[in-house]
């Protein structure tokens, strides 16, 4: 069985004002599935250009991502359907449309492939305490509240990957807890493969593993707990 998600050496730099920056200088990570991997690592690391690679967004400069075994190219016709149908993101500014309410937005993906998804975006938002605002205009949210929005949405059409750029950023304990819930029950229930980039110790701990970009790389896998083997 292949890895559902898999990057291999991969690297990317960008330029800036004192020549380019080598963020990623091979980084190899495999994710299988229901596994739920934390991604650690000071800011400006690259994680979130990690995350933007394995979600195919970006070009690599070197090495390849591949999803269940076959490598992607992003600027191929069809990957973003395919990201579209298998794939939930949430970005570390979460890019909610103002112009819809909650529900709205936690249905979109929904919208778009063209499946009725009301169902499981309302049981999303009342797992993370949101059932009281479905119909809330996104401006009137908190920061916090729209962090969950940003999850809800990206859960909603059962993806068999995920991937969290800091879900919990801003979060008290129980809101985070229950992100990380609605997240874990993604792996457990349905078998998808979960990358979750994090700060929160809780739920580093809470995870089946935890990785950390350290130079461009990733350091030692660290096994946590039973099911982290
Ligand atoms: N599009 C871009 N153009 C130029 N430089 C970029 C670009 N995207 C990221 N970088 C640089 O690459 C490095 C890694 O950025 P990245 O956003 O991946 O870090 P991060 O680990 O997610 O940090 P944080 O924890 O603050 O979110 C940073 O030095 C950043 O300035
Ligand atoms: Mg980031």
């Amino acid at each position: 069985m292949h890895p559902v998600l898999e990057s291999v050496d991969l690297r990317k730099g960008y330029p800036s004002p004192q020549g380019r920056v080598e963020v990623l200088r091979g980084v190899d990570l495999r994710v299988e599935q229901a596994e739920v991997v934390a991604v650690l690592g000071p800011s400006g690391s690259g994680k979130s250009t990690l995350l933007h690679l394995m979600a195919g967004l970006d070009g690599v400069d070197g090495g390849e991502v591949r999803w269940a075994g076959v490598r992607i190219d992003p600027a191929a016709p069809g990957l973003a359907a395919r990201r579209a149908a298998h794939v939930g993101l949430v970005f570390q500014h979460h890019y909610l449309l103002s112009e819809l309410d909650v529900i709205e937005n936690v249905t979109l993906p929904g919208r778009i492939a063209g499946r009725r998804v009301d169902d499981e975006g309302r049981a999303l938002l009342e797992a993370m305490g949101l059932a009281d605002r479905a119909r809330a205009t996104i401006h009137a949210l908190s920061g916090g509240e729209r962090q969950r929005v940003a999850v809800a949405r990206a859960l909603v059409l059962g993806p068999s990957v995920v991937l969290a750029d800091e879900p919990t950023g801003s979060l008290d304990r129980a809101s985070a807890h229950a992100v990380y819930q609605v997240l874990r029950t993604a792996a457990n229930a349905r078998g998808a493969a979960v990358v979750i980039v994090t700060h929160d110790e809780a739920l580093v701990a809470d995870a089946d593993r935890h990785v950390r970009l350290d130079e461009g790389r990733l350091a030692v896998t660290e096994p946590l707990g039973a099911a982290g083997a």
